[in-house]
């Protein structure tokens, strides 16, 4: 490939991936301070956060958050929810953001992890399907390989 083309290949991808990779807005709100991030969604009190604002975290030094997460947590019988930029893991299940992981604990503790990142915003609940019985085995089942 000759080094003009290669170039404006070049500057293609960057302008279009960099922008998409580090400018993801999410929602940001838990449940326990405000009622209304919980399932169904209301985003009218819940701000949306710019998440190349956030600090980092200090155990990720480096790593930049570029996804959005909802994490769904029933602990004794009560619902929690949590919404945030995301630092790792996938988006969805295979790259499939409508589909998320599935975990049930001790204590009585069910967590669901669902990490978007296609566009800002995306861990409202609206997107998310109930996952199918297949992948909740499967995802049990490789999650408790790996803890
Ligand atoms: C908030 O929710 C309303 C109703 O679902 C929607 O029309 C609006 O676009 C949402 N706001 C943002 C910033 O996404």
């Amino acid at each position: 490939m000759n080094t003009s083309l290669r170039f404006v290949l070049y500057i293609c991808i960057v302008l279009n991936v960099v922008p998409y990779v580090f400018s993801i807005k999410c929602w940001n709100c838990r449940s326990s301070n405000d009622p209304k991030c919980a399932d169904p969604f209301d985003n009218s009190t819940v701000p949306i956060t710019d998440c190349k604002q956030e600090k980092g975290l200090s155990h990720l030094p480096g790593v930049r958050p570029s996804m959005c997460r909802k994490i769904r947590q029933k602990v004794n019988g009560e619902w929690r929810y949590f919404r945030d930029c995301a630092y790792l893991g996938e988006v969805g299940i295979q790259g499939d953001e409508r589909f998320c992981l599935m975990r049930t604990g001790t204590y009585n503790i069910f967590m669901e992890y669902c990490t978007c990142n296609s566009k800002d915003g995306c861990n409202s609940s609206s997107m998310f399907s109930p996952l199918p019985l297949f992948f909740i085995v499967l995802t049990t089942g490789i999650l408790k390989m790996l803890s």
